[in-house]
């Protein structure tokens, strides 16, 4: 019989779709699930698959890679779509293609299958990055095929095929979460006017609900990698979620835009992402302090295109892998350590050390002992400003 291998969440769409495959395509369905935020229960999760009617299911943990071979570079990118989102949604789609691809195969499967909507970019980022690993594997997305038109419909699918689902639980949002942040959209969130209510918020805390006072925190690099909180060394997987839960006590990481989507529509979406926000400001000041200018300044310009080849689903391209290359041929230098102060929703730089800093005392101070000549300075400018002498005289 022909296999397909299906991105499962274990919720509502993807266990539906586990039997829609099998009444209507007649695979037979090996379910995968990649665990890239909290560990959900996994007993459950298989045993739901199993119900649906799956064949076999993995479930592999995939933070440690995450973190390495998608978030690190995007640290080095200094990557935020419209200047904000730190894409962890966007991020873990091309792994999660990746490893949907390995599974069929290994497992001999002619086609892959996931539960995202018509609408979203999520479906670009699957299905383009299956397409430039395996161009022979077929794609199936049955949220854009099948005949359900609202949830109800759904659930009554799920009862009628003994399916088991927590109708109760499902939250009132649309909800996408990793350790690099979490996505949140739907429901009231879709008035723009609207202020996502506190319930909305999962990871961090409200500015008038965090400690009266300041906390200061510090972040080692070596090399580029953020190594240590504090002075004591961990994995970055294990700093990300330290930093969530410290920054996101400090209400550190919201986020509320109207981003405009891959698929043409402007949408209306809040994120959280506490740990991001302080590591993308963390870098990018040790970064400025260790690199000259005309990097700083032209790299600013690659990190606004790198962030929306992510958005847009272009992993798995020559320019992202080029550019990843552009952003790490100095990370060398980004050692040192950057101090943060977490004040009521702000994480704010205070404090930088490297050795391998440009910035030279003697030559900022206007106190004693400054080194700067300023008497070449009249020549500069009288060479500098030569160009546009007279330019505009009228
Ligand atoms: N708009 C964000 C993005 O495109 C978040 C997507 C959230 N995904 C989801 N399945 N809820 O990256």
């Amino acid at each position: 019989m022909k296999k397909i291998v299906l991105a499962y969440s274990g919720g509502l769409d993807t266990s539906c779709a586990v039997k829609w495959l099998q009444e209507h395509y007649g695979y037979e369905v090996i379910c995968f699930s990649a665990f890239i935020g909290e560990v959900k229960d996994k007993t459950k999760l298989i045993k739901r698959a199993k119900a649906a009617g799956a064949l076999k299911t993995f479930i592999v943990d995939l933070k440690d890679e995450f973190a390495k071979d998608y978030i690190l570079p995007a640290i080095w990118a200094h990557a935020r779509y419209e200047g904000k989102y730190p894409l962890a949604t966007a991020l873990g789609r091309p792994m999660i293609a990746k490893h949907l691809v390995e599974v069929a195969e290994r497992e001999g499967a002619e086609a892959v299958a996931h539960g995202c909507t018509g609408k979203g970019n999520d479906q670009v980022r699957l299905e383009v990055g299956v397409r430039a690993l395996n161009p022979d594997l077929k794609i199936i997305a049955p949220l854009r095929e099948w005949e359900f038109k609202t949830r109800e419909e759904e659930i009554e699918y799920a009862r009628e095929k003994c399916i088991p689902i927590d109708v109760t639980k499902k939250s009132i949002y649309s909800i996408d979460k990793n350790i690099w942040g979490i996505a949140i959209e739907a429901g009231i969130l879709e008035d723009p006017m609207l202020e996502p209510p506190e319930d909305a918020y999962v990871m961090t805390k409200a500015c008038d609900k965090t400690p009266k006072k300041p906390r200061y925190i510090e972040i080692g690099f070596v090399k580029g990698v953020p190594v240590s909180l504090d002075g004591k060394k961990m994995p970055l997987v294990t700093l990300i979620d330290r930093l969530n839960a410290v920054a996101g006590a400090y209400g550190v990481g919201r986020f509320d835009m109207i981003e405009n989507r891959l698929v043409g529509i402007k949408s209306r979406e809040v994120y959280e992402a506490p740990a991001a926000d302080v590591l993308l400001k963390a870098h990018d000041e040790l970064e400025g302090f260790v690199m000259d200018r005309e990097f700083i300044h032209y790299k600013r310009v690659l990190s606004e295109k790198y962030a929306e080849l992510v958005y847009f689903g272009l992993w798995f391209s020559p320019l992202r892998k080029a550019l990843d290359a552009f952003f790490a041929s100095n990370q060398a230098r980004v050692t040192g350590k950057v101090r943060i102060k977490l004040d009521r929703g702000h994480a704010i730089c205070v404090g930088r050390e490297s050795k391998f800093a440009l910035y030279r005392e003697k030559l900022a101070t206007y106190s004693k002992g400054d080194l700067f000549d300023r008497t070449a300075a009249t020549g500069f400018m009288k060479l500098w400003g030569l160009p546009y002498e007279g330019m505009y005289k009228s």
